[in-house]
C-alpha cells in the first residue's frame, strides 16, 4: 500500500472512531504533511482519494470537511458499496424478467393493462403518413405535437407550461439522467431520499457525483426538517426526489409540504429534479399536483413518462424545464441524439384523442382492487410481526420485516421457489434496509399469485424464528 493509501486508511479508521466526526473540519494539507513527515502532494492525494470515496468533502478557500454520517440521520453513499448495488439490482430485474417467475420484484405493471391495440392503430395510422422530413422535425426537443398535448394536460391542472419548456426523452431514465447532468459536475453532492429508486443511485454513480441520503418514511415522506440541516451544513447542487406515489415506499406528498420543499431549494439555489413517473396512479379524490406547481423561478425539473401508464416498451418520457431546457438538448445530442420519430407521433395521435383519460380511469380502478386482494392475502400469509404499508397510489407495497430479518436471504429463498421480490437492499447504498422488500401488486390476483404468497409467508416464518 502507498504511502497517500496508508494516510487515507488512517483517516477513514478515525472517522469510522468517532474521533473526526461529521461537519468536523481536517487539518489543513500543509499540517497533515508536517505531522506525518510526508510532501503535500501525497496528503493530497490521500485526500483526494477520500473524497472520492465519500468520506470527505471539500469546500472551496476553506478546506476539507468530514462528510455527513448515518449517525446525522443522513447518510453518505459511499461509491463502492454502490457498485455492489448495481450489480444486485441487475441481477434482480434480470431474473423477474423469468416467464416462470412470479414477478412481485418486478418494477413494470403488467403490460395487460395497457391499450396496446390502440396505440398500434395509431403508430400504423401515422406510419403511413410518415414522411422524410419527419427524423428532422421531431429532433430535440422533440415532437411539437406530442409537446403542446402535455402542455395542455399541465395547464389543465393549474401549472402554466409552455411546449417550449418540454424536451421529449427516451422514458423518464433519461429524462432525469439528462436533468442531473445539467445541473452538476463532478463530485458534486446531490440528495436522494433514503429508500430510494436505485436508479437514482446508478445515475449518481454514472455521473460521479455524491449522494446524501435523507431519511424518508411510510404515510409521511421525505424529513424535511433535516433536509434544511443538510441544505444548511453540506454545499448540495441538486435533490433528486419523488413527491408522488413513491417508489419504493408509496408515499404522496401532502401540497402543503410540496410547497415548502419547493421554498426550502429556491432560498437555497438548489435545483429539485421531480420524479413523477407513477402520478397518473394516484387513487382517492383528487389527482395531486406535482412539486412543479409551487416553482416560480424555475428550480423544478419535472421528469415524468408514460412507461408506468400507458405504453412501457414506447420508450417516452420527458422534462419539464424553465431554465436549463436547452443545456438538455445538448446533452441529449450528444448522447441518445433523438426519440424515434414514429413512436412520437404515434404517441401524440393517441393522446389527440379522448382514449388516454378513459384509459387512465380504469388503471387506477383495477390496479386499486389488485392492490387490496394483494394487501389481503398477505395479511393472510405473513407472520404478524410484518408490517405491510399500502399508501395511496401507485402500485408497490413495502413490507418490513423485525430488524433480524434478512429479505436478501429471503430473496434467494424466494427465487429458488420461482418467487421474486425487490429485496430492501436495492434501495439503499447502505444495509439499513436488509429487513424490508418492496411488493409489485400490479399483476393479476390469480391462484398462482395466491399460492406463491403462501409460500412467501412460509419462507418469512421461517427466517422470522
Ligand atoms: C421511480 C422511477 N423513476 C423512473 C423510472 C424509469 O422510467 P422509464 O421507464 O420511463 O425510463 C422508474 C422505472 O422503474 C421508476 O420506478
Amino acid at each position: 500500500m502507498s504511502k497517500f493509501q496508508q494516510i487515507a486508511q488512517q483517516l477513514q479508521q478515525q472517522i469510522n472512531a468517532g474521533i473526526w466526526q461529521s461537519g468536523d473540519k481536517l487539518p489543513s494539507l500543509r499540517h497533515q504533511a508536517e505531522q506525518q513527515q510526508v510532501s503535500l502532494m501525497t496528503v493530497m492525494n490521500a485526500y483526494a482519494l477520500l473524497e472520492s470515496q465519500g468520506w470527505i468533502i471539500s469546500r472551496p478557500q476553506s478546506g476539507y470537511y468530514v462528510a455527513p454520517q448515518v449517525s446525522d440521520g443522513a447518510a453518505a453513499v459511499v461509491q463502492s458499496e454502490q457498485t455492489e448495488t448495481n450489480r444486485f439490482v441487475f441481477d434482480v430485474l434480470q431474473a423477474s424478467r423469468d416467464p416462470q417467475v412470479v414477478p412481485f420484484g418486478s418494477a413494470f405493471p403488467d403490460p395487460d393493462l395497457f391499450p396496446l391495440q390502440q396505440l398500434m392503430r395509431s403508430l400504423t395510422s401515422v406510419s403511413r403518413r410518415l414522411s422524410a422530413g419527419d427524423a428532422v422535425d421531431n429532433l430535440p426537443p422533440g415532437n411539437v405535437d406530442l409537446r403542446k398535448v402535455l402542455a395542455r394536460r399541465y395547464t389543465r391542472q393549474g401549472i402554466i407550461v409552455s411546449p417550449d419548456d418540454i424536451v421529449i426523452t427516451n422514458g423518464a431514465m433519461d429524462a432525469l439522467n439528462l436533468s442531473l447532468q445539467a445541473v452538476t459536475e463532478p463530485g458534486d453532492w446531490v440528495i436522494i431520499e433514503s429508500p430510494a429508486f436505485y436508479g437514482a443511485l446508478q445515475a449518481i454513480e454514472r455521473l460521479r457525483l455524491k449522494a446524501l441520503a435523507i431519511p424518508a418514511l411510510p404515510g409521511e415522506g421525505i424529513d424535511l426538517q433535516k433536509l434544511q440541516q443538510a441544505l444548511k451544513r453540506w454545499p448540495i447542487k441538486a435533490c433528486w426526489l419523488m413527491t408522488n406515489c413513491q417508489n419504493p415506499l408509496g408515499y404522496t406528498l401532502t401540497a402543503e409540504r410540496k410547497q415548502q420543499l419547493v421554498r426550502l431549494l429556491e432560498q437555497n439555489q438548489v435545483a429539485l429534479i421531480e420524479d413523477d413517473v407513477y402520478t397518473n396512479l394516484w387513487q382517492g379524490e383528487q389527482a395531486p399536483l406535482p412539486a412543479l406547481a409551487w416553482d416560480r423561478q424555475g428550480t423544478v425539473l419535472h421528469c415524468g413518462s408514460f412507461s408506468k401508464d400507458l405504453a412501457a416498451g414506447f420508450r417516452i418520457g420527458w422534462v419539464v424545464s424553465r431554465g436549463h431546457g436547452i443545456r438538455i438538448q445538448q446533452l441529449q445530442l450528444m448522447s441518445t441524439l433523438s426519440v424515434s420519430t414514429p413512436i412520437q407521433l404515434a404517441l401524440a395521435d393517441f393522446l389527440q384523442s379522448q382514449h388516454y383519460d378513459l384509459h387512465l380511469k380504469r388503471l387506477r380502478r383495477q390496479l386499486a382492487q389488485r392492490k387490496k386482494l394483494a394487501v389481503e392475502a398477505l395479511k393472510r400469509a405473513l407472520p404478524a410481526q410484518a408490517k405491510i404499508y399500502a399508501d395511496n397510489g401507485g402500485y408497490f407495497l413495502w413490507v418490513e420485516l423485525p430488524p433480524a430479518t434478512d429479505c436478501t436471504l429471503l430473496y434467494h429463498q424466494a427465487m429458488a421457489e420461482h418467487i421474486s421480490i425487490a429485496p430492501g437492499e436495492l434501495f439503499s447504498a447502505t444495509q439499513q434496509y436488509r429487513h424490508c422488500f418492496r411488493f409489485n401488486a400490479a399483476w393479476p390476483w390469480d391462484n398462482r399469485a395466491e399460492l406463491a404468497v403462501e409460500v412467501l409467508g412460509r419462507l418469512i416464518a421461517r427466517l422470522c424464528q
